[in-house]
């Protein structure tokens, strides 16, 4: 006995080791405050091709005095824009890409039940791809776990109280009545956050506890998750959500809230197998949601291989079995497995918000490439969702 719960104080001595080595490594990655910075630069032609525009219609706007001078570094030297720079000229250029004000505010589901098929990767780097291309972006961190909130810049354990998540709104006694409380800003100037912590796990255990209340709780607590959301999400152009990888009653009122869904998954066997488990259990909870009156509405659904390797035979043989079986809802193109993003991860930040390579420029320059063109298939679902697609539209996508 006595020796069991030695081994048993074990764990807290373990999870102690390892929040002080946490802290430890977000101190080093964004001295000196709580927040990383943002320090990413954009070059001319860079900046040209994403607002769609020529390289010289930003020097004019420069030279007529629309634009402020391009900004320069210590010697002269061309710093590139920052991001604020880069939405301003948008502003200026009339290059914005946002919604007009009756389009509906994109609301993705990033899920899959398994843990490890990329959720909070996907959900990172497309809000700051997203923001990147100049939509404001709302992201809603649901797992206790909290990857994505930790890759945001804050530490979950020592930066979030329970009072900063969506607990106080969720709770059975909810101390918040709409969720602008719970709205953070992030280094990104159109990027906002609704951390997470252990704790929004409570919410999980007072529902159990709820007994035969259980049911009616449940049913109020998803609708109030969707209104509070649908009211945050009129400030925004895309909001994305990253539910727990379970089936509680925070994933279902999240999948319930969301507006469109996105399932990630490596091209494995295992991920395949939980990843068609997990569509046949939201296939049943789907049903039961409207069995009694809770609508859910897709306006798509898709698969997107997160960690591909196209030098490893089997992730080739397991793609052509989700070609198969998926078809079209299967994105063609996959995001690739690589070094920058897990190195990325480490220091707590996205590729997007790298100044420099990690890893070779070639390594760098691929995987940008290759976020950018797989995450850019989402825009262009969320942009023909808006009614105004022009590149391509979402029966190109379905009908290749
Ligand atoms: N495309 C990728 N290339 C390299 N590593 C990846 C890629 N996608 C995800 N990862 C790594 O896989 C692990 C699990 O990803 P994560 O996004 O946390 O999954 P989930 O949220 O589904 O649990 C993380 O260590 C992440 O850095
Ligand atoms: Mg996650």
């Amino acid at each position: 006995m006595a020796e069991s719960n030695a081994v048993i104080s074990q764990i807290g001595d373990l999870a102690e080791a390892g929040e002080k080595m946490i802290e430890r490594l977000r101190r080093k990655a964004f001295l000196p405050e709580s927040r990383k910075g943002l320090n990413v630069r954009t070059g001319i032609a860079e900046a040209a091709q994403l607002l769609g525009c020529s390289t010289n219609r930003i020097r004019m706007a420069e030279e007529d005095g629309r634009l402020p001078p391009p900004p320069a570094g210590e010697n002269g030297r061309r710093l590139g824009y920052s991001i604020e720079d880069m939405l301003h000229m948008r502003e200026v250029l009339g290059a914005s890409p946002a919604r007009a004000p009756l389009d509906v505010p994109a609301m993705i589901a990033v899920q899959n039940f398994k843990g490890g098929v990329g959720k909070s990767t996907v959900t990172t780097h497309l809000a700051h791809f997203f923001a990147v291309h100049g939509y404001k972006v709302l992201v809603v961190d649901c797992d206790s776990q909290a990857t994505t909130t930790t890759l945001f810049g804050f530490n979950p354990h020592f930066n979030i109280t329970r009072e900063e998540t969506l607990y106080p709104y969720l709770s059975i006694d909810p101390t918040q009545a709409d969720l602008l409380y719970a709205v953070k800003r992030t280094p990104w100037p159109n990027v906002d956050l609704i951390p997470s912590n252990l704790e929004l796990f409570d919410v999980e255990y007072e529902l159990a506890a709820a007994g035969s209340d259980g049911q009616s709780v449940l049913a109020a607590r998803f609708r109030k998750l969707k209104k509070g959301l649908t009211d945050l999400a009129r400030d925004y152009d895309v909001v994305i959500l990253d539910p727990p990888p379970a089936l509680g009653t925070i994933s279902l009122a999240v999948m319930q809230a969301a507006n469109a869904l996105l399932v990630p998954l490596a091209a494995t066997t295992p991920d395949f197998c939980s990843t068609v488990q997990f569509l046949s259990m939201m296939d049943q909870v789907l049903d039961q949601l409207t069995g009694v009156g809770i609508e859910v509405d897709y306006s798509f659904v898709r698969l997107i291989c997160s960690k591909f390797d196209g030098n490893d035979p089997s992730h080739e043989m397991v793609r052509t079995i989700m070609e198969q079986t998926f078809g079209p809802a299967l994105l063609p193109v996959p995001i690739l497995e690589s070094a920058e993003i897990s190195h990325a991860a480490l220091r707590m930040m996205t590729v997007y918000e790298l100044e420099k390579p990690i890893g070779t420029p070639r390594t760098h320059k691929r995987c940008r490439a290759n976020l950018d063109e797989a995450l850019g298939q989402i825009e262009q679902l969320v942009r023909a969702g808006w009614g105004r697609s022009q590149k391509v539209d979402e029966d190109m996508l379905v009908n290749g």
